[in-house]
């Protein structure tokens, strides 16, 4: 982890209020893990917060970030341009766990922009996929219309079997993609596969998933938390949550923490 001065080499909005950053950095490249996150400063003078965002996907030396203008600090953040230098700490977080069994079925479940840090975990499956061919790749996204399904073509290009869920019905699955995932399970047989789910989205979304998957004991899954944040350094306790081991700091112990201790 290092605390470094990026150049931005694009910036363009994919959706309406969503944006995909390129960022520079020959480092962060070489030592990110998928899951990991940066730790961004938006603005030199008036914001005094740092904003965590995940690491979208890397390609050479450039990090894409995929982000929701949701306040403050991500309407500065989408003002960047061309040329723009950032200030960045990274990578940071602890990162997904690649289960590297040899029959292995691996479902990565966005909640909406929880998306981001699955395409480059996405990445890395394949990668491993492609060592060990018994291997299954999936994706189930979830958006409340079909006008709001991100990643889909990066998906595609990585050959995972995609997956859809729409709130309103305007595509694939009509429901949540808990549901989804309750109706996909079903036709699986867990015992001679190991099976993982990683999941990324709302709180609200992964005790549904905890529901799901009460009835395989076998299922591993890992969850990766999006929480207000302070230092993002594990200093200033600003993101601690309750597990059932304890106290946990989203920035340092996790983000990404297994289901079962949620
Ligand atoms: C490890 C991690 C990785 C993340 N990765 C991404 C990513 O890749 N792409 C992305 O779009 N977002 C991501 N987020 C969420 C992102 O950090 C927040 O959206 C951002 O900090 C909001 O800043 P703001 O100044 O724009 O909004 P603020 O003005 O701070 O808040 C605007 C609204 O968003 C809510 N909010 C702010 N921060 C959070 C948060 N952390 N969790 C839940 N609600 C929040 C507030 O309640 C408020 O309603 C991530 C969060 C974490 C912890
Ligand atoms: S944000 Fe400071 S301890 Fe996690």
């Amino acid at each position: 982890m290092k605390q470094l001065k990026v150049k931005t080499a694009f910036i363009k909005e994919i959706k309406p209020d969503v944006f995909l950053i390129g960022l520079d950095s020959g480092y962060i490249a070489k030592t990110a893990k998928p899951g990991q996150f940066l730790h961004i400063k938006v603005d030199e003078k008036n914001t005094i917060l740092r904003r965590p965002l995940s690491i979208h996907k890397i390609d050479k030396n450039l990090i894409y970030i995929l982000f929701r203008v949701r306040g403050r600090g991500t309407k500065i953040l989408s003002g960047k341009t061309k040329g723009n230098i950032i200030d960045v700490i990274g990578p940071l977080g602890n990162g997904f766990n690649t289960l590297t069994s040899s029959r292995a079925l691996n479902i990565l479940v966005a909640g909406g922009m929880g998306v981001a840090p699955l395409v480059f975990l996405g990445k890395k499956l394949t990668e491993i996929k492609n060592q060990k061919s018994k291997c299954k790749n999936l994706v189930l996204l979830g958006a409340k219309s079909k006008k709001e399904v991100l990643a889909e073509k990066e998906f595609k290009k990585l050959r995972f079997e995609i997956n859809i869920a729409t709130d309103d019905g305007s595509r694939g699955f009509k429901g949540n993609v808990a549901e989804l995932l309750k109706k996909i399970l079903s036709t699986y047989q867990h015992d001679n596969i190991s099976t993982n789910i990683y999941a990324c989205g709302p709180k609200e979304m992964f005790y549904e998933i905890k529901k799901v998957i009460a009835k395989y004991p076998s299922i591993q899954a890992q969850v990766s938390f999006e929480q207000f944040m302070g230092c993002g350094l594990g200093i200033c306790y600003g993101c601690v949550i309750e597990t059932k081991e304890g106290y946990k700091k989203v920035c340092k112990d996790g983000p990404v923490f297994d289901l079962k201790i949620i």
